[in-house]
């Protein structure tokens, strides 16, 4: 799978996701990642990629031309089919099951804004989805791309050492994740619950979908709500 980052930092993103699991998995060739700069594709003598918004107001907007010719260069060497997402808090908000039906794409560009925001008319041009990661505003796309790319990128098959971990965690069966334990069994007073000691697959199972169901009605209630919706 490859991503294929619009950024005006891409420093930024590339020491991110060279490092650790996605570093590994891009070695691998299981993900490729890519930051590809949008001032490269400007035109102006002085590279410039922002200007002042039309009607006034504060700050500047990225201007539509190295946007575009930014994304064209990467659609013209994509073969295959491809989504292009903008990171802006007004997109719709990133979940699990989007990670899981993005994981599903063979390539996404990721387009992270700046400033006070992008020249709209690029936007309708180019953009298939917008997503938000939260509800806050940061300085820039470049943090929930990379969000993003990592959750997406640990459903890819064969990025994740242990294949069950992907699918017993939070989330994945809409369910908050159980406590886990390591050793040592007695940690400053404390003990591991004995039923994980007693090698008794059936029950440790049992008791980890009820603490699973416990901490999710603790919570995140707003989680069983729509676990039962999605069953009605
Ligand atoms: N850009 C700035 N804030 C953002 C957010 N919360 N989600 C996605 N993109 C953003």
């Amino acid at each position: 799978m490859n991503f294929f980052i619009m950024t005006l930092f891409p420093d930024m993103v590339e020491s991110v996701l060279s490092e650790s699991i996605l570093g590994r998995a891009g070695e691998k060739g299981l993900i490729h990642t890519e930051a590809v700069n949008i001032r490269d594709y400007s035109k102006d003598k002085h590279k410039k990629v922002d200007d002042y918004p039309y009607g006034g107001g504060a700050g500047m907007v990225m201007q539509a031309q190295p946007i575009y010719d930014c994304f064209t260069s990467i659609r013209d060497r994509i073969n295959g089919s491809y989504k292009c997402i903008y990171l802006t808090p007004q997109g719709q908000c990133f979940s699990q099951p989007l990670a899981k039906s993005l994981s599903r794409e063979e390539n996404l560009i990721l387009l992270c804004g700046h400033y006070e925001g992008v020249d709209e008319r690029v936007l309708e041009e180019i953009v298939d989805m917008e997503v938000s990661i939260g509800d806050f505003v940061l300085t820039g796309g470049e943090l929930p791309a990379m969000v993003m790319v990592d959750a997406i990128s640990r459903l890819v098959p064969g990025v994740l050492h242990n294949e069950d971990s992907a699918f017993t965690e939070s989330f994945e069966n809409g369910l908050l994740e159980y406590p886990q334990y390591s050793r040592p069994e007695v940690w400053k007073d404390k003990t591991v619950p004995s039923i994980l000691l007693s090698g008794d697959h059936a029950k440790v199972d049992a008791w980890r979908m009820e603490q699973s169901l416990l901490r999710t009605k603790m919570r995140r209630p707003d989680l069983l709500d729509e676990k039962s919706e999605e069953n009605t």
